[in-house]
């Protein structure tokens, strides 16, 4: 690779790829062309060395444990903003003023109730059901109920659907537990904030009266903030390849949904909180231990080990001091999961093991504590998940829908079947 390309010979035929810089981060090399000119394509499963798209939203540098949103740390976002404000920034690219806030708010606000009609959807479940199964049925037929926001030609309209999804998102997710748990659906309240609502229509009965704790209410946001976009990550990277083919955003949100409830992803709170459950105590831990490192095991410690982090994941340290602050309101003293998980962290962190394939806990590790304790079941976390990375979603699909680069996605492959050969008649075989 010379200064500004990189120079490919593939049996005999040559070509000089251009290089590209972004802002921060590596460049990249631009193979747009590597085809049309050697016949060749990259092969690259999992897609470690490969940028599939230009972005401005969220920067991640791995080996130093740095998040930017439009170029702010997480930190500072999750320390001062509130979580509509970062939806703000990751969909408009700024900060916004007293006045766009307010309006934004309110724009969202307004948007939190469902079409009556959806109710009945949810009936239609078995009450048993995985509760993310029941937001990908339910998100893809939002479509069904807001086709004046479906036409991704019209900036209006995709704005509609981003403000609606954002705004429906914690309505459908609490009408989700609701329903899960067999309790009546609890109608939004728009004088509450975004989280403080979203926590009463999950927590809140018709015979009782229901007040936020702002505690409570504040470690909810972050979880929100500290979830809210991850650059292309599989879910988001789904999105995208959904929406490339022109896809209504409600259906892309759909195929974003169930690919994060898989457990290598956002599915990982969930399973981190069962297998500190299954460790049960802390005499445990080193039996698991030695379970993870075993080649012959397919065992993993959930909640550790990241793609792009090669470090402490940023906001895992701050889940960390959010479960703090949840539990010391709560006055959940001696929680034996906490403890496991505090001796986990403890010993993966000296581990050799750990310490040479840079496993470092990741958000997953504490948000399953803090959800629990207030008040989730497991099978709610990664709902929440989903909840929060909707807007970083919507940001990504826009910002794809505006890029005059884009196309449809389609990756090609090494083929590894069978070469050509003549159809066999069945009595013959
Ligand atoms: N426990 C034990 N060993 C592990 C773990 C783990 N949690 N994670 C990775 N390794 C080992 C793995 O066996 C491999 O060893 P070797 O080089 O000897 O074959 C090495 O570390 C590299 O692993 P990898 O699978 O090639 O790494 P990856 O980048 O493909 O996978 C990961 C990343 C997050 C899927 C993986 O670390 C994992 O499965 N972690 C547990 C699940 C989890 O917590 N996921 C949440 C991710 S953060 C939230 C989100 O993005 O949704």
């Amino acid at each position: 690779m010379t200064g500004t390309s990189a120079d490919v010979s593939v049996g005999g035929k040559s070509v000089e790829l251009p290089t590209r810089s972004g802002t921060i981060g590596p460049d990249v090399i631009d193979i747009g062309t590597l085809y049309k000119n050697t016949g060749t394509f990259t092969y690259d499963p999992g897609f470690t060395s490969t940028a599939s798209c230009e972005s401005k939203i969220t920067y991640i540098d791995g080996d130093e444990g740095v998040l930017l949103h439009r170029g702010y740390p997480i930190e500072q976002l999750a320390e001062h903003g509130d979580f509509l404000e970062v939806c703000y920034l990751l969909l408009y690219g700024e900060l916004p003023t007293k006045a766009q806030k307010d309006d934004f708010d309110y724009r969202v606000t307004h948007h939190t109730m469902v079409h009556e009609q959806m109710s009945k959807f949810f009936t239609g479940f078995r009450r048993d059901a995985h509760p993310m199964a029941v937001m990908c049925g339910v998100v893809g037929a939002l479509s069904a109920f807001y086709h004046d926001s479906t036409d991704i030609t019209d900036p209006h309209q995709r704005m509609v659907a981003s403000l609606r999804m954002i705004a429906k998102m914690p309505t459908i997710a609490a009408m989700a537990f609701k329903y899960h748990i067999g309790q009546p659906f609890v109608y939004p309240k728009n004088d509450l904030d975004y989280a403080s609502n979203f926590l009463r229509m999950c927590f809140a009965v018709p015979c009782e009266e229901y007040t936020a704790n702002p505690v409570l209410s504040r470690a909810m946001d972050r979880i929100f903030i500290l979830h809210a976009d991850h650059e292309q990550n599989a879910s988001t990277s789904t999105v995208r390849l959904a929406g490339s083919s022109g896809a209504n955003p409600f259906a892309c949100i759909a195929a974003g949904i169930a690919c994060l409830w898989g457990p290598a992803h956002g599915g990982a709170n969930e399973a981190a909180l069962n297998m500190l459950a299954e460790i049960g105590s802390v005499d445990r831990i080193p039996e698991y231990i030695a379970k993870a490192k075993d080649k012959n095991d397919p065992f993993r410690l959930m909640g550790f080990g990241h793609r792009v982090y090669k470090n402490y994941d940023p906001r895992a340290r701050i889940m960390q001091k959010t479960t703090h602050e949840v539990l010391g309101e709560l006055g959940i003293k001696d929680d034996p999961m906490l403890e496991v998980a505090m001796e986990l962290e403890r010993i993966a962190l000296t581990d050799d093991y750990f310490v040479e394939k840079k496993l470092y806990p990741n958000i997953d590790f504490y948000s399953g504590i803090t959800l629990k304790a207030l008040g989730f079941p497991t099978t709610m976390f990664t709902v929440l998940f989903a909840l929060a990375r909707t807007v970083g979603w919507i940001a990504q699909w826009n910002e794809m829908i505006e890029d005059p680069e884009q196309r449809i996605g389609r990756p090609r492959q090494l083929y590894i079947g069978e070469p050509k050969r003549d159809y066999v008649p069945v009595s013959k075989r």
